[in-house]
């Protein structure tokens, strides 16, 4: 069990959307609560509403997220909880991605977390009781789709980084858990995320409204229903926390299509030599 109370978290991308619901299921909960984000207006604006201390921080950049890092222990001594969540979606098919698209997209939601991870871990695995990262992947953490490429590349590598790190805390015994968030629809403005993008070359991502298109017709829920799910699995350090748990179906079609695969053929019989072994790679 992660102790919420009376705890110290830093949620990024909390000042919109599924980091915002978060940052207020966390001070629900009675934690102290920095949101840290790159829209300056929305993050004043969204701190003094829901009692939390804003911090500016671009993700994708190292030196900014140590910054962070420095802001919260020098203004609270400690960090406990680590709401890795900053993220854009806009979607494109990959024949049409630029390598500026590459940049934006992977920067943000892959190198926002591991400079999460990098900069916050040594901290929580310093602490006497531990610690909490939770890491906001996606329903495509786990499925991809038309439109998705770079999104889901970005959303199945960060669930390879927390399927990883969660087996090497068990391993040490750590007090540090691990947990993915994998939402499904939620209500946000993660329609309109090229209002962040930097400037520099365009490219095929644009933002889509999935609500008028792919996901018409699926179940939207509130940002904060969407953080009051992750809080409840930060304290039980649930290794997945899924908002829409209806939703197997789309998980399960992927994986059949996995499974398939390997029924395909038949094993194609070799014994080929072992490293160390004449002809084989070296030992
Ligand atoms: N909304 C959904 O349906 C949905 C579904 C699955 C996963 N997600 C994920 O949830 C997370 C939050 O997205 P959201 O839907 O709440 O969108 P949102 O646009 O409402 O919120 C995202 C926040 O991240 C911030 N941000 C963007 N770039 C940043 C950067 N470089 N540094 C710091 N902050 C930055 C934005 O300013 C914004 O406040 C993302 O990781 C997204 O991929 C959303």
């Amino acid at each position: 069990m992660t102790v919420v109370s009376g705890k110290v978290a830093v949620v990024t991308g909390g000042a919109s959307g599924i980091g915002r619901g978060i940052a207020e299921a966390l001070v629900e909960k009675g934690a102290t609560v920095v949101i840290a984000d790159i829209e300056q207006g929305a993050l004043d604006a969204t701190a003094a509403e829901i009692g939390a201390t804003p911090a500016l921080v671009d993700v994708s950049k190292a030196a900014s997220v140590e910054a962070l890092r420095d802001l919260v222990l020098e203004r609270f001594g400690r960090v406990d909880i680590v709401c890795l969540n900053a993220g854009i979606g806009p979607l494109s098919r990959v024949a049409d991605l630029t390598l500026a698209d590459w940049d934006w997209i992977l920067g943000v939601n892959l190198w926002g977390v591991i400079h999460g991870i990098t900069t916050f871990l040594p901290i929580l695995r310093a602490n006497p009781d531990g610690g909490h990262i939770e890491v906001t992947g996606s329903i495509a953490s786990f499925a991809s789709n038309v439109g998705l490429g770079s999104y889901a590349a970005t959303k199945m590598a960060v669930r390879g980084i927390v399927d990883a790190l969660a087996l090497e805390l068990a391993e040490e015994d750590s007090k540090v858990h691990v947990t993915l968030l994998a939402p499904g629809t939620v209500s946000t403005n993660i329609g309109t995320s090229s209002r962040n993008r930097p400037a520099g070359l365009a490219g095929g991502l644009s933002d889509v409204d999935i609500s008028q298109g792919v996901a018409s017709d699926m179940r939207f829920i509130r940002p904060i229903t969407a953080g009051r799910i992750t809080v409840r699995s930060i304290e039980n350090d649930d290794l997945y926390c899924q908002t829409h748990p209806d939703w197997w179906p789309i998980v399960a079609a992927s994986a059949e299509r996995v499974r398939a695969s390997f029924e395909q053929y038949p094993v194609m019989e070799d014994e080929g030599p072992r490293p160390g072994e004449q002809g084989g790679p070296r030992a």
